[in-house]
């Protein structure tokens, strides 16, 4: 059976909605705690079993190339200071995959940066993970949409409910009753990008997980500038539901938006609590800042 071997991770946005910080830093490299964003993306196409990764980057990018790249003085140092767990975790680092960099020259949106993949992606079926998306889940919600696709043999986006205040951030889709089989799959009749609150189709929102058939990229090319003046994935998603059937597949998991500041600090906080070595003493911390505001 035909394996979906690759990904492909947009990673040119300016990230202006961080701004100072994105000024000279990728906004892929904001941390969880001690690890960037963009690691826990490229670990989680791993996990599903892709071993060759393409990540579309920029201008001021280079930090997430040396990121997973071998890093040898540093290995030097920790070896000479006997520090064999840290030693470990960066060499893993740099071993997690196959990792191929494309620049996408002009901002010109995601659908854009998608199709910079194009010679290398070919004829075959290919995953898309969002970095925005950090997605905890028992079983890697790529992972998920490939078991989906398996069955489908169809495109498949990763979508969930979105409260009516939040739709207007996201792609919608429209949507049917497949007769699946599955009551999280559902067969998609149609897709809006960042629609407003009152014409939203539905609830559900995409999120940026996605299993594309090679025919995305005749409708990427096809596909004129759109919301924000940007040749949008949603747009072309849409042509290619004119040919193929498409799937929104409501995945298992809990999903952190790291869209905006007020989203990351959340997703920092949640991440800090989930580990042991930080989490009593952040309570106290908390609870002390609570009294001192009442
Ligand atoms: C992109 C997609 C949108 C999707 C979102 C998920 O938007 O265009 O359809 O819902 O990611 O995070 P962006 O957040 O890049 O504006």
């Amino acid at each position: 059976m035909e394996k979906i071997k690759k990904a492909v991770i947009p990673a040119a946005g300016l990230g202006t909605r961080f701004l100072p910080i994105t000024k000279n830093s990728p906004k892929e490299m904001l941390p969880l705690v001690d690890k960037p964003a963009i690691q826990y993306v490229v670990e989680e196409a791993v996990a599903s079993g892709i071993d060759d990764l393409i990540i579309i980057t920029g201008r001021g990018k280079r930090a997430i190339e040396d990121h997973f790249d071998k890093a040898f003085e540093l290995e030097w140092v920790l070896k000479a200071k006997n520090d064999s767990a840290a030693l470990e975790e960066i060499e893993r680092i740099s071993r997690l995959a196959d990792i191929h960099y494309i620049r996408q020259k002009e901002p010109l949106g995601l659908g854009h940066a998608i199709l910079c993949a194009k010679k290398h992606i070919g004829d075959d079926a290919f995953a898309v993970l969002l970095g925005d998306d950090i997605v905890f889940s028992d079983v890697p919600c790529t992972k998920q949409l490939i078991g989906q696709y398996e069955k489908s043999k169809a495109s498949i986006i990763a979508v969930e409910h979105v409260p009516p205040d939040r739709i207007e951030s996201y792609g919608v889709v429209k949507y049917s009753g497949a007769g699946t089989g599955d009551e999280h799959m559902y067969r998609v009749d149609d897709l809006v990008e960042k629609p407003k609150r009152e014409e939203a189709p539905s609830d559900l929102g995409i999120l940026g997980r996605y299993i594309l058939t090679p025919e995305i990229f005749d409708c990427l090319e096809q596909t004129k500038p759109g919301v924000g003046d940007e040749i949008q994935l949603t747009d072309a998603l849409r042509l290619l539901n004119n040919e193929q059937e498409i799937y929104a597949y409501e995945f298992y998991g809990k999903r952190y938006d790291l869209g905006n500041k007020l989203e990351w600090l959340k997703t920092t906080f949640d991440v800090a609590l989930s580990r042991a070595d930080f989490k009593e003493e952040l309570l106290r911390h908390i609870k002390k800042a609570i009294e001192a505001i009442e």
